[in-house]
């Protein structure tokens, strides 16, 4: 029986448990790969380099807006993993000039680009312009540049490209309309293009995780468009357990090679992902009203 936390009990027809014993455990699989990752700096993001490189990943790109956690997050990974493994790249997703950048300058500085995980993101609905250039736009963009560099139609060997979606792009926040919004863009935006993998030799997968200690859940309260939509939302997770984001990092790294395109996986309760099994449209559709 899964466990889930409150506010999930009612989704839990969309989770299919993946036995641990079935993931991937393979380790240095990540070994003469490279990859870029934004919103790396903090959080979530900084626990997917510290997990990739933990499990032979040999060289990363941090792209992230905030320069002073930028530069911090590639200190203790250098003191962690040596030197030469990790660069730090000033960037804004939501500008394409400045995205595209960060690609030029990991295929420069390391020479190959084989992941890109697009993490970057923000859950401010007072903010939602931003919001959506952020986190659409960055995604959006992150993933098309990733197709650019890595599609064998192209330039490129193949490759994975990795999009940090959330539970809310899974099941609406009342208290978050507009994050509801860019996640389960996220989620879509996916799923369409895992059906590419066969022309491209890019898989595209999504990772949705539940609720996660970092500073963007811990501040959200304070971002919704009215004080009518934070009560609400503080009522949404009023119980909920917040996981550590290294269950997100160390989820990635076990699902990498035998996630297939397309396919969207969540991480709840420090637990392993769990990949998510949507309804057949058939069963989606209510009786005809007469
Ligand atoms: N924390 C949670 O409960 C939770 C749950 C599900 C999904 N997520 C998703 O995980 C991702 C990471 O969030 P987190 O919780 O680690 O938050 P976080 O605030 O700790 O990390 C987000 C990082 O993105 C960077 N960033 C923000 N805007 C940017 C921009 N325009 N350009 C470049 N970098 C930018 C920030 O500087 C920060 O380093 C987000 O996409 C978020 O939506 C978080």
């Amino acid at each position: 029986m899964l466990k889930l936390s409150p506010v999930l009990k009612w989704a839990s027809d969309l989770v299919q448990k993946v036995k641990p014993t079935s993931l991937d455990k393979t380790k240095n699989k990540l070994a003469g790969k490279v990859a870029l990752l934004t919103g790396g700096a903090s959080g979530i993001g900084y626990s997917i380099a510290k997990s990739f490189l933990k499990n032979g990943l040999s060289a990363l790109t941090i792209a992230d807006i905030h320069k002073i956690n930028g530069t911090e997050a590639i200190k203790d990974l250098t003191l962690q993993f040596g030197e030469d493994k990790v660069m730090f790249v000033e960037c804004d997703v939501a500008k394409t000039n400045e995205l595209d950048w960060t690609f030029q300058q990991t295929l420069k500085h390391f020479t190959r680009l084989d992941i890109v995980i697009n993490n970057a993101g923000i859950m401010n609905d007072a903010a939602w312009e931003n919001e959506i250039h952020t986190n659409i736009g960055g995604c959006l963009t992150g993933t098309l540049l990733g197709l650019q560099y890595m599609s064998t139609t192209s330039r490129g060997k193949g490759g994975v490209i990795i999009n940090t979606a959330s539970i809310i792009g899974l099941i609406p926040c009342n208290g978050f309309p507009i994050h509801t919004l860019t996640q389960h863009g996220i989620v879509g935006f996916s799923r369409a293009l895992g059906g590419h993998y066969k022309r491209t030799g890019v898989k595209v997968i999504c990772i949705c995780p539940a609720l996660t200690q970092s500073p963007l859940i811990e501040t959200a309260h304070k971002n919704t468009l009215n004080r009518y939509f934070a009560k609400t939302f503080c009522k949404e997770v009023e119980g909920c357990y917040l996981q550590h984001p290294d269950a997100v990092g160390d989820g990635l790294v076990k699902i990498i090679n035998k996630a297939k395109p397309g396919s969207i996986w969540f991480v709840e309760n420090n637990d392993h992902p769990h990949e998510i099994r949507f309804p057949k449209f058939v069963d989606m559709i209510n009786e005809k009203l007469t």
